[in-house]
């Protein structure tokens, strides 16, 4: 992105957006994060659940938030502020815009970390240290890496400083171009190992984890679980997809565009499940395992197929890819702030944010190892604790605002103008889905899950 306002980037064309949001929506949360914390929901009411948010909640407020970006043309603090001030609003909503700079650097302190496994995954799969491994070895391995604190930092580290070093130079440099190749890459092999799933002894027993829906097994964290997931996966309620709606062409269906981005995360995500869970039982592993996952499951599978080695290998580092892509979304909002506020440079703006993120990330990388067994609260781990605030906190409250905020006090004029090629009974239902269905729905999940887990 060119650093002067005047020019201030843009992408090539739609398509270029959707591929961007694309990449900062799927990453980590529908590779990693969504299997194993459905499986710590018990599995087919979760994914249920999870997309009910999506069509009723994130979707909508997705809309709402490409939208802000679109009209404000500038970074999120800024954008709400001037936007709030045309619409007659207080400037308080710039609130909004803050905690979404603070939310970002906060996920990418742990999402750094998580990408660190993934880097060292490259290694070992590429080394061939997967070759004819059993469960056990494959289990050792991930807990000799979780059990050294030097190896996570190490990782950590690198990957902060890589996510650094492409947003400094801006996200058009490059990045676009990459995307492009790398998402549909994951995508295919991902396909790939679908039909390697298909193929296991378990895959009818895999499936139905993931899609028969067992509502005993849901609490009210449960359902707040499902909320944060579906706005941590679309990388929404903190102005990340709010940049990058910024930098979109005059003349976009805003409506669209963010349609097709939701089907793709979604997609990928159920992909990810109906791959990972035929395995856990094909395994004989247990599917409540936690963050671990996918990294005690799939080397199972990379140790079986013919050309594991290259398979594995491939596969981390498209998720690898899939990380940095999103991990530079997570802290574009604070680097555009800083830039636009205080006239910094794009490396300087990059360093100080991506820095705090990395120093925030030591506690990620303790929680694993030294401080396992430090649980401030509700037998919490920090790393528990850290992704607990913000995907279900931050984020769903960020949207819930951004939902009001577009529902009721941004000028009809400017709403209806971004909207003007959705029929209009889309219209309706979305505006009503903004003003009340999703903020409702916030508020009660919310307002659920502390209720009971109070009493
Ligand atoms: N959506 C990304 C993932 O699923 C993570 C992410 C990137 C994100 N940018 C975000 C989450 C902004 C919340 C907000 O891996």
């Amino acid at each position: 992105m060119s650093e002067q306002v005047a020019a201030r980037g843009q992408w090539s064309s739609k398509w270029t957006f959707i591929m961007a949001a694309t990449g900062s929506a799927v990453g980590l949360g529908n590779i990693w994060k969504f299997p194993y914390i459905t499986a710590e929901n018990g599995g087919g009411a979760f994914v249920l659940l999870y997309l009910v948010c999506v069509v009723l909640i994130t979707l909508p407020v997705m809309v709402g938030e490409v939208m802000l970006g679109h009209l404000g043309k500038r970074n999120p603090v800024h954008a709400m502020v001037d936007l709030a001030r045309a619409s007659g609003g207080s400037v308080y909503w710039a609130m909004i815009g803050i905690l979404g700079v603070i939310a970002g650097v906060l996920i990418l302190s742990y999402y750094s970390v998580i990408a660190g496994w993934t880097m060292a995954y490259v290694g070992y799969a590429a080394s061939g240290t997967f070759e004819g491994a059993g469960v056990a070895a494959v289990t050792a391995l991930f807990d000799q890496l979780l059990n050294s604190p030097q190896t996570l930092l190490f990782w950590h580290t690198l990957f902060c400083g890589a996510t650094i070093f492409v947003v400094a130079r801006g996200v058009e440099a490059g990045l676009e171009k990459a995307i492009s190749v790398l998402m549909p890459g994951l995508f295919l092999l991902l396909g790939g190992l679908l039909i390697y799933a298909v193929t296991t002894p378990a895959f009818a027993e895999g499936a139905a984890f993931l899609l028969q829906p067992d509502f005993s097994k849901l609490t009210s964290r449960s359902v707040l679980a499902a909320l944060g997931q579906a706005f941590f996966t679309l990388s929404l309620g903190m102005g990340a997809i709010m940049v990058y709606g910024s930098y979109l062409p005059a003349g976009v269906s805003v409506g669209r565009v963010s349609f097709i981005v939701a089907i793709a995360d979604t997609l990928v995500a159920l992909m990810a499940g109906l791959v990972i869970f035929p395995l856990v039982f094909t395994y004989g592993l247990e599917p409540a395992q936690g963050p671990g996952l996918i990294f005690l499951t799939l080397p199972n599978a990379f140790a079986q197929i013919p050309g594991g080695q290259w398979v594995g290998g491939a596969f981390f580092l498209l998720l690898l890819f899939a990380a940095w892509s999103s991990a530079i979304s997570l802290i574009e909002p604070a680097v555009s702030w800083l830039v636009e506020r205080f006239g910094w440079s794009r490396a300087r703006a990059a360093m100080l944010a991506g820095g705090i993120s990395w120093l925030i990330g030591l506690l990620t990388v303790v929680s694993f190892n030294l401080a396992a067994d430090f649980k401030p609260l509700a037998n919490m781990t920090l790393f528990d604790l850290i992704d607990f605030v913000t995907s279900n906190i931050l984020l769903p409250l960020g949207g819930m605002l951004m939902a009001l905020f577009v529902g009721w006090q941004l000028k009809a004029s400017m709403r209806e103008q971004a909207t003007a090629d959705l029929p209009s009974w889309v219209y309706t239902i979305w505006l009503w889905s903004v003003r009340v269905v999703a903020p409702v729905a916030v508020l009660v999940v919310m307002v659920n899950a502390i209720v009971t887990s109070l009493g």
